[in-house]
């Protein structure tokens, strides 16, 4: 039986602990919402791989008018998310939903150009680069047109990992599991374009990681 997803036990990541302010320094930058449009009550975020549900909790309170939708694949952690959801002040984050990204959205009731932010934290290093293709895939096809993907981790550039620590990152991600590891930023800008996204923005953040911005064209 799988006793930490009906428990709804709160986990702490320390990374998501210290990461999720500046995080949401660079969403107030890019999500709108000041409620007066039915557009904005009625806005639509999904995350990709909620991992503890922490991330959520800390936003949805920033953006009240935002429905927050947390998804993971690994259902023992759908107990934390419940958690957080449940005692979230504002209300506006959903039941976790079990989703696999190289599926297509779809298969979980959502429909073409309906969502109006994905946000995806520390999945793409961490997971078979298919993940990676299945997020890019899933955000072409289902974010609305002039919509943002944003997503956070480590990035590498023109096939260069920097600094020496994220090389030794890159490194540890890969003894333990050889389809896990920093993905390139040029790479990433390549499939992107074959799914209709544009990379808009990069963002410097703590701990040698970056914010990345992709706007559905
Ligand atoms: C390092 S955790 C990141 C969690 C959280 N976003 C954070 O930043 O704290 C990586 C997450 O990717 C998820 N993941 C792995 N394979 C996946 C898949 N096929 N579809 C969706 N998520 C996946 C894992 O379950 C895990 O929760």
């Amino acid at each position: 039986m799988n006793i930490p997803s009906i428990k709804n036990e709160k986990l702490i990541y320390p990374a998501a602990s210290r990461n999720k302010e500046p995080i949401l320094q660079v969403l107030q930058r890019f999500i709108f919402c000041d409620g007066e449009s039915d557009e904005d009550k009625n806005a639509l975020l999904l995350e990709v791989a909620s991992g503890s549900g922490q991330h959520l909790a800390h936003f949805a309170p920033h953006f009240p008018t935002v429905k927050f939708q947390p998804t993971e694949f690994d259902e023992d952690l759908l107990g934390s998310i419940k958690y957080y959801a449940d005692n979230c002040s504002t209300k506006n984050i959903n039941q976790p939903i079990l989703l696999d990204i190289r599926n297509k959205l779809s298969q979980y009731g959502l429909n073409e150009n309906s969502i109006d932010y994905i946000y995806n934290a520390n999945m793409i290093h961490i997971s078979p680069y298919e993940c990676t293709v299945g997020l890019f895939k899933n955000a072409g096809c289902y974010l609305k047109p002039d919509a943002l993907m944003i997503t956070y981790g480590p990035f590498s550039k023109d096939g260069v990992i920097t600094p020496e620590s994220n090389v030794q990152f890159d490194a540890s991600l890969k003894a333990r599991d050889p389809s896990w590891g920093i993905r390139d930023l040029t790479e990433l800008t390549k499939l992107a374009e074959q799914n209709n996204l544009s990379l808009i923005d990069s963002i410097e953040m703590p701990a040698n990681n970056k914010t990345l911005i992709w706007k559905k064209n």
